[in-house]
């Protein structure tokens, strides 16, 4: 096993090696603020062609917004093909034929998916109170699942989920794409050289600002009781009579959706994971409140929260400052911002920034500071006693920023369907499977725990259950 000591010397060489080397190799520019930016490599993927009957054949179930990016996304896979689509309203089934063709098979029941035998694989992109019930139910008939986010809608339902997947052996994977991004693996290695030393506190943050970030989405005119099929969507949430706003903006009621905690922590836990390769917090706590957006939603749009991480074999004990905030005054913003004694790692979507400040050893003396009220006298005999004391003292050392940029129209949609795919045809194993899921689903949904409930909240990182 590499030391910290000899990985982080590694990673320095390397990062200050190409920053020396920056008028030699093209890939590397001189940002405007003297950062060094190296542009980030994303894979190109396979020219491989298959046969028919090495084709993955693939099924989408909730055919909405993410269903129709994922469908997209996932045809870009060499050997994967795109053979049914399922939702409950006719006009995205509609739209499915007009992007894949006629003959594309289209269904309101997902069972008539399940069923088919020539499916080997399916994405799950319903609201979030069908994730488990349909994982299981896929599984369980042979399929592969790659289920979106967050993993399930109750706390309680992660555990037969994660039986499920044992149970059956089928490739399992959650969608935070993020784990699978080229950026949030360089920033697992800049962090695992233990470039800024002990890990202490965590800032992340994702901000919208507008009505759409808000989740007031379109409402298609011809929503209607024969276009949509609402008993179907109810499931297992409380009979209510049909209402078009809680089917297309189903986020904002707890019925279906699972709150900012859900939609939008559960990113940022999934990401904080994969590069601290924490197993979660052991205690939460969430404020917040519904500010702005008083539309008949039942969920706040303004969610702060607290997250205590204990130590453990990978990172030092740190706590982490997480917010979702819908109102946010300007144009949004996402962040997750590492900081350790030694330096600070900023993670967004395309590019990782990290800049070190090593916190120096000596005390220094003057400046914001009592040594100017000593009177002279005291004052250079403090001098003197500070030199003898601290002899080799340096300056706090600041060095040049390094950042890594994706490439421009880089998606980690791409690399994370990849994964679910290798994991089928190869067996490379899935990170973001159904415990490390559950392990970032768990600490959201216990975030509106705390939130509606106004406690602290107990959680056990390792089985990803509460503590009562
Ligand atoms: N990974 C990401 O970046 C990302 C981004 C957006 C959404 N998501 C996730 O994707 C899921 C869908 O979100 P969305 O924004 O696409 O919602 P959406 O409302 O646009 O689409 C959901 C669709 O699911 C269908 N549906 C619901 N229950 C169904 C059932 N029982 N059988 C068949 N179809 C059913 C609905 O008809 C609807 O069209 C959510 O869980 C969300 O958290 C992930």
């Amino acid at each position: 096993m590499i030391s910290k000591n000899s990985s982080r010397r590694g990673f320095i060489k390397k990062a200050v090696g190409s920053a020396l080397a920056t008028a030699a190799m093209p890939s590397v520019l001189l940002g405007n603020d003297n950062r060094n930016v190296v542009e980030l490599k994303a894979t190109p993927l396979e020219k491989e062609r298959y046969t028919a009957n090495e084709q993955i054949n693939v099924a989408v179930i909730g055919m909405g917004i993410m269903g129709h990016n994922n469908a997209a996304t996932t045809v870009q896979i060499p050997g994967v093909k795109l053979v049914a689509a399922c939702d409950l309203y006719t006009g995205r089934l509609d739209h499915a034929k007009e992007l894949y063709g006629k003959d594309l098979f289209t269904t309101k029941n997902y069972k008539e998916i399940l069923d088919r035998k020539d499916i080997d694989a399916v994405i799950i992109a319903t609201s979030d109170h069908w994730h488990d019930r349909i994982s299981i139910e896929a599984m369980n008939k042979g399929k592969h699942v790659y289920c979106e986010k967050p993993m399930v809608h109750h706390i309680e339902e992660g555990e037969a989920v994660i039986a499920a997947q044992k149970k059956t052996g089928k490739v399992f994977q959650v969608g935070s794409q993020r784990v699978s991004s080229i950026v949030t693996l360089k920033a697992k290695e800049i962090f695992e050289s233990n470039i800024i030393g002990d890990l202490v506190l965590v800032e992340t943050w994702t901000d919208r600002q507008g009505p759409n970030g808000a989740w007031e989405y379109s409402i298609p005119t011809d929503a209607k009781a024969n276009t949509v099929d609402w008993d179907n969507f109810l499931g297992d949430a409380p009979k209510v009579a049909y209402d078009p706003v809680r089917f297309f903006r189903w986020r904002n009621y707890q019925d279906y959706g699972t709150g900012m905690a859900g939609d939008l922590f559960v990113h940022l836990f999934s990401a904080l994971h994969t590069v601290t390769s924490s197993k979660g917090p052991n205690r939460i706590y969430s404020s917040g409140g519904l500010r702005y957006y008083k539309d008949g939603r039942d969920v706040p749009d303004v969610m702060t929260s607290i997250h205590d991480y204990p130590a453990s074999d990978k990172h030092s004990a740190f706590n982490l400052q997480m917010r979702v905030n819908f109102v946010d005054g300007f144009h949004g913003s996402e962040r997750l911002r590492l900081v350790g004694s030694d330096g600070v790692i900023t993670v967004g979507w395309g590019s990782v920034k990290v800049e070190r400040s090593i916190t120096p050893k000596a005390p220094g003396y003057g400046g914001w500071d009592s040594f100017n009220t000593f009177s002279e006298a005291q004052q250079k005999e403090y001098e003197k006693w500070y030199k003898e004391k601290y002899p080799a003292e340096k300056p706090t050392m600041v060095e040049p920023g390094m950042e890594y940029k994706a490439p421009e129209h880089y998606n980690a949609n791409i690399d994370h369907h990849l994964s679910f795919y290798n994991g089928i045809r190869k067996g490379t194993p899935i990170v973001e499977d159904a415990l490390f899921s559950m392990r970032a689903a768990g600490p959201a949904l216990a975030s509106n725990k705390s939130y509606f409930e106004k406690k602290i909240i107990n959680w056990d990182p390792e089985k990803a259950k509460l503590i009562a």
